[in-house]
């Protein structure tokens, strides 16, 4: 039966796991697939038709593992690719965005800044929402770049980690943000770095949340929700190493099966 079937998780590499988690404590009982495409990490510098082809490959091998809904953990994939996809297949896709209407709804200072990939801030779909939300706001926004690769290896405490962000954060705190977006699905991870290195007035802000009850949402829509209460499969595959899931995952080391696979 199709609601007992797995729901479909892909991101560039392992930052989707963020998602993951959200949507796994939101539905503790559905099955899940998850697609870390760490072999073509970081999606970011990418141009955008090479996104939506990578995007493709991974939606078709979710698919044919028989996953009853998609979704797509990573923000440079859903601002470049989710039109397109939602375009050519039936099944319901659910996105990340990075949350700066939520911000923009908050800030006092009038002043946020959004953390993400080139890839996400030079979309169209970003700057449409961008512009429609943050009127009469400054909007900083920075490209994280060189974050993915480093995530991706585990590095989350480094000393180059710690310059770079140092770096991005330089010009947000010269904006005085009191909101900062992290945009990108990896950067969840880096919470514990980033909150050493901000004021603590200004609050850290992930769309993880918003997406896993987005995806309650639509599979009780299209009556998808598995019945069934019982221990579910939580399947991980990655096309690269898989040591970095396992240091993410560990606090779920019990559940999870993590494979190398290829896709
Ligand atoms: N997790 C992806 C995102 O949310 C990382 C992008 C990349 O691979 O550059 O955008």
């Amino acid at each position: 039966m199709k609601a007992e079937a797995p729901i479909g998780i892909f991101d560039s590499g392992v930052g989707g796991t963020s998602i993951w988690k959200e949507i796994h404590q939101l539905l503790p009982y559905e099955h899940t697939l998850y697609l870390a495409d760490s072999q073509y990490a970081p999606y970011g510098n990418r141009p955008k038709e090479e996104i939506i082809s990578l995007s493709k490959k991974n939606t078709e091998y979710l698919l044919e593992k028989g996953s009853k809904i998609i979704v797509v953990a990573c923000n440079t994939a859903t601002t470049n690719a989710i039109s397109q996809l939602r375009s050519e297949y039936e099944v319901p896709f659910i996105g990340i965005e990075p949350a700066i209407k939520p911000a923009a709804l908050k800030t006092k200072t009038k002043s946020i800044g959004i953390l993400a990939t080139k890839g996400t801030l030079s979309s169209e779909l970003f700057h449409k929402t961008a512009e429609s939300v943050t009127y009469g706001i400054k909007l900083t926004e920075v490209v994280g770049e060189g974050l993915v690769p480093l995530i991706e290896k585990g590095n989350l405490d480094t000393p180059e980690l710690h310059a770079l962000l140092q770096r991005y954060l330089k010009p947000m705190l010269e904006a005085r943000i009191d909101h900062l977006v992290l945009g990108c699905s990896h950067y969840p991870y880096l919470v514990p770095l980033l909150r050493d290195m901000l004021p603590e007035d200004v609050k850290i802000i992930d769309s993880g949340e918003a997406v896993a009850r987005q995806t309650q949402a639509v599979l009780r829509q299209h009556d998808l929700l598995n019945p069934k209460k019982e221990d579910p499969k939580l399947q991980f595959y990655t096309n690269a190493q898989e040591n970095t899931l396992h240091l993410l995952l560990k606090d779920h080391a019990e559940k999870v099966q993590i494979e190398k696979k290829k896709f």
